[in-house]
């Protein structure tokens, strides 16, 4: 991934707060490294990249953003390798992924080389800031808001791009119990489901408040109009194994967030020979295949914890047990392969590293 074509003006920090940070006791997303990414748009186009101390920001009350929730984000990892290199996984799809968000809430587009470029630059700059014991890593979010200054609903003329970064510790994805949600909806078709939009973590958290009072990590979301189709698994794309064929919901439903640690999943599994199938997923089928011990294998897909494997689906007031974690084949050992990936301990056969 080539990215040196875009100028990058830079603020330092006239001192780096790094040694008030507890690197062995990171928590998710307080910690913030000495510099971010600010662009700004203005007059139809991108300004400068910059990179500036890391701040508050000051925002005029009736920016647009806060009142009509034009905001987008991405969520990405940078790890360091054991040579001391920053790798960065597949952040060229988080780029696309943001400009394909941009388009449908009728924002401005990043281009994907100024995504890229400014990425790298603060990643060179703050690459001390990325944590070095196993598990831990710098998590990176890209964001922009609309930042007209005018209360109207009317798209925005104005933008701001952002990217901050945190060091962030090990997760640990112990395994997490569902609940196949028939009341509340994530994402209706025609809707915003696909884009990766403020407004749809704020919608899902009165569900999962309720489900998290049942007892249930994670909610299973199902199609708005039926609820007899499985969609995605809470902030994870969900993937199955049953008899011995790989099932996940299709991503031509507008519903589903197109997530990059389940397209790579896929990807792997079809190098090591799996059989795929990309479809409409039904509730029945699933509960079926739990109830005939069909179903081998059930997991979340997500940059957070990669793989988050399903431990039980509770389905209309009852609790169903699923196969033993340690018994599962295929997601222990995608596992495995996508976390030595990302920390550079295997070959970077797909080309999905990006060395800073
Ligand atoms: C709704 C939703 N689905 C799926 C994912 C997984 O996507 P990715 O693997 O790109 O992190 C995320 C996280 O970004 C998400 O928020």
């Amino acid at each position: 991934m080539s990215t040196n074509t875009v100028n990058i003006s830079i603020q330092k920090v006239a001192k780096s707060r790094i040694t008030d940070v507890d690197f062995e006791n990171l928590p998710f997303g307080k910690e913030f490294s000495d510099h971010m990414v600010e662009i700004d748009y203005a007059d139809g186009q991108w300004g400068e990249p910059t990179i500036v101390p890391f701040a508050n920001l000051s925002i005029h009350p009736a920016t647009s953003a806060l009142h009509y929730g034009q905001a987008i984000f991405e969520g990405l990892k940078a790890q360091k390798a054991a040579n001391g290199d920053v790798l960065v996984f597949r952040p060229d799809m988080n780029a696309k992924r943001f400009a394909e968000s941009a388009k449908r809430m009728c924002m401005a587009s990043v281009p994907e080389d100024m995504f890229l470029a400014s990425l790298e630059a603060l990643l060179k700059l703050d690459r001390d800031w990325v944590p070095t014991k196993e598990g831990q890593s710098l998590y990176i979010r890209p964001f922009m808001i609309a930042t007209d200054e005018y209360v109207g609903i009317r798209p925005s003329e104005n933008y701001k791009f952002i990217i901050l970064t945190c060091p962030v510790g090990a997760y640990y994805s112990e395994p997490v119990k569902v609940k196949i949600e028939t009341e509340y909806t994530r994402a209706a078709a025609g809707g915003v489901g696909r884009a990766k939009a403020a407004g749809n973590y704020a919608a899902s958290l009165y569900p999962a408040k309720l489900g998290a009072e049942q007892g249930y990590r994670q909610l299973v979301w199902t199609d708005a109009k039926t609820h007899k189709y499985i969609e995605e698994a809470g902030t994870m794309n969900i993937v199955f194994v049953i008899g011995d064929t790989i099932i996940t919901p299709s991503e031509e439903n507008d519903t589903i967030l197109k997530g990059i640690t389940k397209r790579s999943v896929l990807e792997v599994a079809q190098d090591w020979g799996y059989k795929i199938e990309e479809r409409d997923v039904t509730v029945e089928e699933v509960m079926n295949a739990i109830k005939d011990g069909t179903l081998k294998d059930a997991f979340g897909a997500g940059t957070a914890a990669t793989i988050a494997p399903i431990s039980s689906v509770g389905f209309e007031g009852v609790d169903y047990d699923l196969p033993a974690v340690e018994s599962r084949e295929f997601s222990n050992k995608v596992k495995d392969y996508l976390t030595k990936y990302k920390a550079g301990e295997v070959e970077d056969k797909f080309g999905w590293l990006m060395r800073v």
